[in-house]
């Protein structure tokens, strides 16, 4: 009896240094279905793109896509230099499957169309993929979740102008600790895996509907565009 006990700790103390104690002893939980790195797929440019859906359908344990009727990837060209960047789907792009086709959507529309801009001419997504139940603002853990995504969708539409709008966007590619009302209008060039586009923030067409006063700022904003893109050969 007591030499059984005896082997029985012993085979407890050889099988906690077998495994990782640091974890078995951790409250933390495990993130089996987070992807932290950035995805990388091969192929042509829809191939890379129908396989980063793909991926992003396949997501599991999400508070948002368990609320969502659809995925909604993105609308656009997807051989533009422009990227536009949301911050998720409301009520109609969930219906539609397409970001940007609501009130907020017809709005983006008007301030394109004031620098000759149209949807064929620009490739627009959002920080996350699933609507957000009641149009709240994602979490911070839910934009970390599709953040991987999101730069993996960047590198392989490989935009010269990223356009972030609104905070959300503002913070998941730039960091929190810029605010939208003091990163706005301002152009900065950063890597995002192996490309390194013009970023610009500019106002989300959502507050520009609350607040339209701001629409000035949004104007100078959109000039700043227009002018880069001509500078860029756009
Ligand atoms: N607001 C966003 O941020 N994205 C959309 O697709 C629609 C509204």
């Amino acid at each position: 009896m007591k030499k059984n006990l005896n082997q029985n700790l012993i085979g407890l103390i050889e099988y906690y240094s077998l495994i990782n104690n640091n974890l078995l002893l951790s409250d933390t939980p495990l993130k089996r279905n987070v992807e932290n790195s950035t995805p990388i797929f091969s192929g042509t440019k829809i191939q890379k793109l129908e396989k980063l859906k793909k991926k992003i359908s396949l997501i599991k344990n999400c508070e948002l896509k368990k609320n969502a009727k659809n995925l909604v990837f993105a609308d656009g060209n997807i051989n533009s230099k422009i990227m536009i960047i949301g911050e998720g789907p409301g009520a109609q792009e969930d219906i539609a499957g397409t970001p940007f086709v609501g009130r907020a959507g017809k709005l983006l529309n008007k301030m394109l169309g004031a620098i000759k801009l149209n949807r064929d001419k620009v490739y627009i997504s959002n920080v996350v993929n699933y609507r957000p139940p009641s149009n709240r603002r994602p979490t911070d853990k839910e934009i970390e979740r599709y953040l991987p995504y999101l730069k993996s969708h960047i590198e392989i539409i490989n935009p010269k102008i990223l356009l972030l709008l609104g905070s959300t966007a503002l913070n998941a590619i730039i960091g929190n600790e810029e605010v939208i009302s003091r990163a706005r209008g301002k152009w900065n060039q950063m890597e995002i895996g192996k490309i390194k586009p013009w970023i610009i923030a500019s106002f989300h067409p959502a507050f520009l509907m609350r607040q339209p006063e701001q629409k000035k700022l949004a104007w100078i904003d959109l000039k700043m565009i227009r002018d880069k893109a001509k500078i860029l050969n756009i």
